[in-house]
């Protein structure tokens, strides 16, 4: 049995968590769309042909805000072929997942989805094959109320008021070579500066976001991030950061720190960010839209250029497991702990595509594994982060070098509702005992302690047994004279709420 201990003061703020750090991506991609979110015929279908049971559980994670359409997609994607008579739309080649695009969902009928799951949309402009004037009519199209030639046709498309939608994405992973219409760091610079520019001039309410790295392994990592803001600093709000993990071969113990990663990941950006902030001598400080990040077997997919062409096929339908759970708890960990920075974060994806939310087309919806420390985080994690004072066992990992086993956070909630420590034990075979030192907070009293954990670490939900995976409750946790201890069972993400006043 390990020992750790934990101090929680709500003195140390971090930041108050941006409920859009629970946001999430839906890309026209394999089957996120098409019998994803959209089946008509199917049993549950409404009207406009959205999935209800696949509305409840999106309605389940309380998702604020949705990345659409793309990802890789928007990169030659026509904003315009997706709207008017969906009997008129034009079906074409997506280049970049080799698909059959129809275009029956388009930007009118996502904003009637994103309504009914009171999400917001996250909308991305297309700066691989287009560029400025796409994006000012586009924008025009969806924010403007009326009297110009976009405006009006929405309003002839059935939307009456303008989408007001808030935030935008200037293009989607420019850095990347597979990128349709990929350009070098001052190239996309530029272009972003005008197009965002310009895309202000239309409505000047919204917030830009700029394409940052694919990942921290690309060779123009730090450079492309300095470069391109150097020309766009006073035009963005957020710079754009995406992440993936996956366990490599039998090493679960560098897969269960993949947080390690992610916390030096922001760390870089934020320090690059703010290099250009310091010699543009900007006054603004720029936040983080993590809008990609998730567990991810890219190992298992066989590359765009193997695809045959087909619509709707299955793609990227990673399916998740107890340790997968853990990590992307872990993740969420790294989040909130930045939370000072990193305003928006989008788990990829919702639904079938390496996502929390699994379907059978024609059939029932499921929750995957990592759909529930998601949605127990997006439930309990709104207020304050609070930093910790941690002592922790550590361990040696191939990747990340020497870890804590011990990753945890707390957040002071909303409304003087309690406090809710979120914690993971990374350790595989050994529970541990954490003594959290509570006296600052002498009013918190009885809680619950639910975890994801398991006897067998690799166990999933599936279509026949999708509550194999769930998060169980553990022994009721008790503060005492300002002193707590709580037992986290090997591998395990666990949520401990306590509750009682904060103030
Ligand atoms: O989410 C899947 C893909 O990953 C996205 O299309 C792309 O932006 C990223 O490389």
């Amino acid at each position: 049995m390990h020992s750790a201990s934990l101090t929680v003061d709500p003195a140390f703020r971090i930041g108050a968590v941006d409920p859009r750090l629970y946001g999430s991506f839906v890309e026209h991609l394999g089957r996120c769309v098409y019998t994803g979110i959209y089946e008509p015929g199917h049993p549950t279908a409404d009207a406009d042909g959205f999935r209800q049971d696949v509305v409840e559980l999106v309605r389940g994670i309380n998702v604020p805000i949705v990345r659409y359409p793309g990802g890789n997609f928007v990169s030659a994607y026509d904003w315009e072929d997706g709207i008017g008579p969906v009997s008129e739309r034009p079906t074409r080649i997506d280049l970049a997942w080799r698909s059959l695009e129809t275009n029956h969902v388009g930007v009118d009928e996502f904003q009637r989805w994103a309504a009914q799951v009171d999400a917001e949309t996250m909308m991305a402009v297309n700066l691989g094959t287009r560029g400025i004037d796409a994006a000012r009519a586009f924008i025009e199209y969806c924010n403007h109320p009326s009297g110009t030639a976009w405006s009006d046709r929405r309003r002839a498309n059935g939307a009456k008021d303008p989408y007001g939608i808030k935030v935008w994405c200037l293009g989607n992973e420019m850095d990347g070579p597979w990128q349709i219409g990929h350009k070098n760091a001052l190239e996309y610079g530029r272009l972003a500066a005008e197009t965002g520019k310009a895309m202000r001039l239309v409505d000047p309410g919204i917030e830009l976001v700029i394409s940052g790295s694919s990942h921290s392994r690309m060779p123009t990592f730090g450079t492309w991030e300095r470069i391109a803001l150097t020309e766009a600093y006073d035009t963005v709000d957020h710079i754009s950061m995406h992440s993936y993990y996956q366990q490599h071969g039998d090493d679960r113990d560098s897969f269960l720190a993949a947080a390690v990663d992610m916390d030096r990941f922001i760390d870089a950006i934020v320090a690059t960010a703010d290099h250009v902030r310091a010699v543009g001598r900007h006054s603004k400080r720029l936040t983080i839209a993590f809008d990609e990040w998730n567990v991810w077997y890219q190992s298992r997919f066989p590359g765009e250029e193997n695809l045959p062409i087909a619509e709707a096929p299955a793609l990227l339908e990673d399916v998740y497991s107890v340790t997968d759970a853990v990590v992307v708890g872990n993740l969420l960990i790294s989040l909130l702990r930045h939370a000072d920075r990193v305003k928006i974060g989008c788990q990829a994806q919702l639904v079938n595509v390496i996502a929390p939310i699994m379907t059978a087309t024609g059939g029932p919806a499921w929750r995957q594994s990592i759909y529930h420390p998601y949605a127990l985080t997006s439930r309990h994690g709104r207020g304050t982060v609070l930093r910790l004072e941690a002592q922790s066992p550590t361990h040696e990992t191939a990747v990340h070098g020497e870890v804590p086993l011990l990753d945890a956070v707390a957040v002071l909630q909303d409304d003087d509702e309690g406090l809710a420590l979120f914690a993971v034990n990374r350790d595989q075979h050994e529970p541990m005992t954490v003594d959290v030192d509570l006296r600052a907070l002498p009013h918190l009293t009885g809680g619950e302690h639910v975890a994801i954990a398991d006897d067998d670490p690799d166990a999933v939900n599936d279509r026949d047994n999708p509550d194999r995976v769930a998060p169980r409750r553990l022994a009721e946790p008790r503060p005492d004279g300002g002193r707590l201890q709580v037992e986290l069972p090997p591998l395990s993400w666990n949520l401990i709420r306590l509750t009682g006043r904060t103030a």
